[in-house]
């Protein structure tokens, strides 16, 4: 049984399944893999969107509610005048079973009371835009029983921000139609709107309603909402206010009896269809020749199983590129299902649509979705060289980046600011990654071009490799007084903006501050440019162009020579320089003397590698920063307000940036240790953030168990092992990067797979299968002289291996690989 009072997980199914709805905070899955996407909660709370969660989002959804999640895909069950939830939520009827399955892209609410079963399986079938709930009811009691069952969602307006603010306008636009099962939502579709929300049942319904006004009432809540308690459907026809889809289904049921249907909610837009027919069919009726085919396909037998079917076996495949067996509970399952589940929604999503992402503020993140693509570039290609392409052309010419974009338009915009001088150097860690994985050089050559250029056609753009170009002379030429990286508006810490010197309330720390001509430099973009520029290097040696793959390691060691000179504090590596060029994170600064991030990056880079200064900075990190739910991101915390240190001295102590435990940066330590050959270690830390290694403490921690939150409150504050903002966090890839690369040490290289694994002294081994480049590499590593690391042998379908880089073998082949270390 689980130490989890709220829920287990039953690996075998690839499920976590939650056994009590009211959960410490809403648990969260996503459905959706390609373009069309929800958000769904233990209590079926959520919202759809199709690509971008504010341009076009579908349904609706109100953050912060009071309770917190309120509003998503509801069915109620009127049985005999007893009224409820199968997700609990919004009734709050006491169930006699509960039970919620959050799968890989489905959730499953099962739930009964007084002898009726009820089960909602949601999903969306990959490849489709639109979403499936599969409903059974079934009458498990020994009386017929007549339950009827309403489903419920609330339309959005498609432009959610809008849509959640300008209600003079909103209250009078609303449109519906219904026909047979279907409700069209079809708001604005009149003007310049292609496209409408198809919310439709496969079975026949008793009655409809689409005014919320009618279905719920004005002076009533979600949980007592009219038409399901008085038992009978309105009919309602909205006309503006706010319009809504729900189905009534009258059902009898005899002892033993269960009838299955099913709800489709489909975005239908004609472009993406190339619908070339009439876009109305008589004034005011619109054309609904897509909707209807989508809800023939689905009320066929046996189209809905199918899509489930689809969608295991898309998961299946996705996952089956790393599958490990180790002797270690937490790091095998994650990394076999949740981690890389969760590398997907980080890639999807960026940083837009969570609990705690309202989907309208921050859409795709430059930095964000470059370091995502590290732990999504071995399941599909194809999407993650896409990807790369996308964001390498919201870089500028002279090398700033845009830090964001919104994932319909693709186009960068300054919304939550600009000027990040670490941003460009992580699209070589992208892209570099995608080549080991792929092989695919080519990539380099096609054409991105520039943000504020403009191009008559796609051969004059320039290339992906003219941008990792301007990303390296970008810092290099963008340097301050002592020869390291300027900051900007800040570095990968979005809150150390030490060109900011805000003394006013009203705004944003992330937006304000002048960083013209400022001196402010960061170690931390020191570190990452040695990394970058040792990952171009080795790429272009790869390529056979030694001369510039010489010219990029002069460049590297010239700020290896600075970092070694300007930015060691004694025991450990700074953090940054002023704008009045005095030093911070060292011990001279009262509060702030050591930050987790400089220690990283220095390391990663190999900063301190000849001179014992990157075991000692990591040993610092030990001794200062460490603890066992993690590791703080600087001590002391900052107990005032700085303003020439911006946001991280604006949070009280122990949260966020200001000494929170903020998981993704603790990744790289992870590395750090897996690089100096310290297993245990590595294994220690890893376990420190490890959301499965949590459960025992759920009460504390109050996230998700299965995927990881940004931040847990460090040792500063009260609610120390708090963790908060889960899901979308760079913590999901380079997580991944951690267990997979650096502890069971799976590495893709250029020429082949290299095998060089961290381990903990006691493992006597581990299995891992790895699909890299069309072949399949089944590898057993032995572990006799119980050592951490060090491969002293390696044999590939019983033949010995020179070093340990397995050959790239022909696609199709399975391969035996033994590895033994030593
Ligand atoms: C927040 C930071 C956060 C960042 C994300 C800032 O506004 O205050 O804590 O990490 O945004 O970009
Ligand atoms: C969250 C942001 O999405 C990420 O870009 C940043 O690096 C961290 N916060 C740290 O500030």
């Amino acid at each position: 049984m689980s130490a989890n009072p709220y829920g287990f997980f039953d690996d075998q199914a690839r499920e976590y399944v939650i056994t009590r709805p009211d959960t410490p905070l809403p648990w969260l899955n996503y459905l959706g893999q390609d373009e069309f996407f929800g958000l769904c909660t233990n209590t079926a709370g959520g919202y759809t969107f199709w690509k971008d969660a504010k341009l076009r989002r579908l349904t609706r959804y109100r953050y912060n509610n009071v309770p917190y999640d309120l509003g998503g895909r509801y069915l109620y069950v009127n049985d005999g005048g007893t009224v409820w939830n199968p997700g609990w939520k919004p009734v709050k009827a006491k169930l006699d079973r509960y039970e919620c399955r959050h799968g890989l892209g489905y959730t499953t609410i099962a739930a009964g009371k007084d002898g009726l079963e009820v089960t909602q399986k949601m999903c969306v079938p990959p490849g489709e835009n639109l979403e499936l709930w599969q409903v059974t009811v079934k009458n498990t009691g020994n009386v017929a029983k007549s339950p009827k069952i309403y489903s419920y969602q609330e339309f959005c307006f498609f432009e959610a921000l809008n849509d959640m603010t300008n209600y003079q306008r909103t209250y009078s636009i609303g449109e519906v139609e219904v026909e047979g099962n279907a409700i069209y939502h079809k708001t604005e579709y009149r003007e310049r709107r292609n496209h409408y929300t198809l919310f439709a049942c496969t079975r026949d319904i008793s009655g409809y309603d689409t005014s919320r006004d009618a279905f719920v009432g004005i002076h009533e809540g979600l949980h007592e909402a009219k038409v399901p308690f008085s038992g009978k459907a309105g009919n309602s026809k909205a006309f503006g206010w706010n319009p809504v889809g729900s189905h009534e289904i009258s059902l009898h049921l005899e002892p033993g009896q269960e009838e299955t249907f099913a709800f489709i909610l489909a975005y239908v837009d004609h472009t993406l269809v190339k619908f070339t027919g009439e876009k109305f069919t008589a004034p005011y009726v619109i054309n609904k020749t897509v909707g209807r085919a989508i809800v023939e396909k689905y009320s066929k037998t046996g189209a809905v199983d199918k899509a489930f079917a689809d969608l295991k076996g898309y998961w299946d495949e996705n996952l089956s590129h790393f599958q490990v067996e180790s002797p270690d509970p937490h790091a095998t399952r994650m990394a076999n299902t949740w981690n890389q589940y969760q590398c997907m929604a980080t890639f999807n999503m960026s940083r837009s649509a969570s609990m705690y992402e309202t989907g309208i503020g921050r859409g795709m993140g430059f930095r964000d979705s470059n370091q995502d693509l590290l732990g999504f570039v071995h399941m599909i290609h194809d999407r993650a060289r896409e990807r790369i392409l996308d964001i390498a052309a919201t870089q500028l010419s002279d090398g700033t980046c845009y830090h964001q974009y919104q994932p319909l338009t693709k186009k960068g915009n300054a919304e939550v600011g600009g000027d990040f001088y670490d941003d460009h150097l992580w699209l070589i860690l992208s892209t570099v990654s995608y080549i080991k994985e792929s092989g695919d050089k080519g990539i380099l050559d096609a054409p991105c071009g520039y943000a504020d250029r403009k191009y008559g056609s796609d051969s004059e753009k320039e290339t992906l490799l003219h941008h990792l170009e301007t990303s390296i002379a970008y810092t290099m030429r963008m340097r301050g007084p002592n020869g390291l990286p300027l900051i900007g508006h800040a570095d990968w810490n979005d809150c150390l903006n030490l060109n900011c010197h805000s003394t006013e309330p009203n705004e944003s720390f992330q937006t304000a501050g002048d960083v013209g001509g400022s001196k402010a430099e960061s170690v931390m973009i020191a570190g990452l440019f040695l990394y970058a520029a040792r990952e171009l290097s080795g790429l272009y040696s790869f390529l056979g162009r030694e001369a510039d793959s010489d010219r990029i390691a002069a460049d590297r060691k010239t700020m290896l020579d600075i970092v070694e000179s300007v930015a060691w504090d004694g025991e450990w590596y700074t953090r940054a320089y002023d704008s009045q060029g005095k030093v911070i994170g060292s011990k001279a600064n009262p509060e702030g003397k050591i930050f987790i991030e400089s220690q990283g990056w220095a390391v990663l880079g190999g900063a301190g590698a000849d001179n014992g200064r990157a075991r000692q900075a990591l040993e610092s990190v030990h001794k200062h920063l460490y603890t066992k739910n993690g590791i703080v991101l600087q001590q002391p915390a900052y107990s005032t307000y700085h303003p020439e240190y911006g946001e991280v001295t604006s949070y009280p102590p122990g949260v966020k940036e200001n000494a929170g435990i903020f998981s993704h940066n603790n990744t790289w330590i992870h590395l750090g240790w897996c690089l100096l050959g310290e297993g245990d270690r590595a294994l220690e830390y890893y376990h420190s953030i490890c959301p499965s290694n949590k459960e025992e403490q759920i009460e504390t921690y109050r996230s998700e168990p299965y995927v990881y939150a940004q931040m847990t409150a460090g040792k500063d504050a009260p609610c120390f092992g708090e963790a908060k903002n889960s899901w979308l966090t760079g913590t999901a890839a380079w997580t991944f990067v951690v267990v997979s690369q650096g502890i069971f040490g799976i590495q893709p290289d250029f020429a082949g797979l290299k095998v060089d694994p961290c381990i903990p002294r006691g493992w006597p081994g581990f299995k891992v299968v790895r699909k890299f480049r069309g072949a399949t590499y089944q590898i057993e590593v032995r572990n006799p002289k119980k050592v951490s690391k060090g491969v002293v042998s390696v044999t590939v379908d019983g033949k010995v291996v020179a070093g340990n880089v397995l050959p790239i073998l022909p696609a199709g082949t399975v391969a035996k690989v033994v590895v033994e270390l030593g």
